[in-house]
């Protein structure tokens, strides 16, 4: 049994609150609303874990959880948890046309209950936030007002009407923290469920966070543009997705989620831009087709931006410019594009098309900046120059001596992409 103090009981907080205290947990709510310091404002859409029965049914006399100031709550807890609003403006909910402007998430609320919780903590505590931010929030916002206290992000991935549920049951547990050994919160999140824990850094799990909705959102555009065109083709949607649904090697699966360079192959960028040709003159209103590779092209920018950064004064190598390992096609490959969009830049790149081409492209052995454009074993375990730069946005290069390996997007840490592969 862990005392826990629950800071903000809203959609999320409360039934959070009554979830840890039908565990055993002897819990402590406080809202700066009063009227949410109550087991009777929990949502009557609010299920019991894993049946049709409410959330608020299970909620007996017993139940070891009260409602109290911030000062008993501090007084009475081994770690808070933090669930108050992030909002944004109306403008930015979704329920208006999309205006040009865009914003990051409202703190304030946030930000000041930190404070009032670190005003009236009178011994360090271990705060766990809840509340939905983007990456790099915590950091930078939130970690300055914290002093001795120690701080875990670990947000919830939940559903309205589904709270129990999702944390009785929860695909993963998300921990960020900066620090190691043990943590209350992370015991206590952990030990609801038998879920694999993940304990990462505080901005890997603030983006894992947001990227989670992202996905979701993804795949519900990707249908609806599904439905608009089988509209205006003839095709049924239904069939489609019913279709797509038994895809479960490439499409409902962990394929294509990883580190590497952008979409490519003989079949995936053609097939976008005519399906971009045929959203624009079916009238379809947008032209996601022409987004996705908009985002492609951008991302390969990107890497060479990067590419030219990170050499310095090192002359630039290419290192293979077929779409996947294994093969010298370079049509639709992403690799092909960095060299074209480098040289129409100006740049002096050499380019080594296929590990076949090593031996008379790459004359000599001098230091240079190398990247990895096709995850070949040549391209990737080679004998680097010493002074070399290499950058690897597949997280295959391993360090070497002498070398500077950049994995894109890693920050230093070691992790395997399977992105690859496409058609
Ligand atoms: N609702 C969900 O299912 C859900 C799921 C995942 C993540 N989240 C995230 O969790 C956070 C909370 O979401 P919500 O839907 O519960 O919001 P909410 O607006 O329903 O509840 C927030 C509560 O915090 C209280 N509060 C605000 N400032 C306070 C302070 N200084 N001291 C004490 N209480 C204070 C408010 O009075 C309110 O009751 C958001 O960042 C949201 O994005 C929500």
């Amino acid at each position: 049994m862990t005392r826990i103090g629950v800071v903000g009981l809203g959609k999320l907080g409360l039934p959070v609150a009554i979830c840890l205290a039908l565990r055993g947990h002897q819990v402590i709510g406080y809202d700066k609303d009063p009227s949410r310091m109550s087991v009777a404002a929990l949502s009557p859409l609010e299920r019991a874990p894993g049946g049709p029965g409410r959330l608020a049914d299970l909620v007996e006399p017993s139940l070891p959880l009260t409602f109290s100031s911030l000062e008993d709550l501090v007084r009475g807890s081994d770690c808070v948890l933090v669930a108050v609003e992030t909002p944004h403006s109306a403008a930015h909910e979704g329920i208006t046309p999309l205006p040009d402007a865009r914003a990051d998430f409202d703190y304030r609320p946030l930000l000041k209950a930190v404070g009032d919780l670190v005003a009236v903590a009178d011994r360090p505590m271990e705060i766990g936030i809840i509340s939905t931010v983007l990456p790099g929030t915590v950091r930078r916002l939130v970690l300055p007002l914290l002093g001795d206290h120690r701080l875990v992000y670990c947000p919830q991935f939940v559903a309205m009407g589904q709270v129990a549920s999702d944390l009785f049951g929860p695909e993963f547990v998300l921990i960020g923290r900066d620090q190691t050994g043990p943590s209350v919160v992370s015991e206590v999140l952990a030990g609801l469920s038998d879920a694999p824990v993940f304990d990462v850094g505080i901005e890997t799990a603030e983006l894992t966070k947001v990227v989670y909705n992202t996905f979701v959102s993804a795949k519900v555009t990707i249908s609806n543009v599904v439905q608009q065109m089988a509209h205006e083709t003839g095709a049924d949607a239904g069939d489609v997705f019913r279709i797509v649904r038994a895809a479960d090697r490439r499409l409902m699966g962990p394929a294509y989620i990883g580190p590497g360079m952008a979409d490519g192959g003989p079949c995936h960028p053609r097939d976008n831009i005519a399906l971009s040709w045929l959203m624009r003159t079916t009238g379809a209103g947008a032209d996601l087709f022409g987004d996705l590779m908009r985002s492609r092209q951008a991302y390969v920018e990107w890497l060479g931006a990067r590419f030219v950064e990170l050499a310095g004064s090192l002359p630039l190598v290419l290192l293979g410019t077929a779409y996947k390992p294994g093969t010298d096609l370079r049509t639709g490959s992403s690799a092909q594009l960095l060299a074209t969009l480098l040289q129409l830049q100006g740049a002096q790149v050499t380019v080594v098309h296929t590990s076949a081409d090593l031996a008379t492209t790459l004359a000599a052995e001098e230091p240079a900046a190398f990247f990895v454009g096709c995850p070949e074993p040549e391209f990737v375990r080679r004998n680097w120059p010493e002074g070399s730069v290499v950058i690897d946005p597949w997280h295959v290069v391993e360090p070497a001596e002498g070398v500077t390996v950049h994995r894109l997007g890693a920050n230093g840490k070691s992790t395997q992409g399977d992105a690859s592969d496409p058609c």
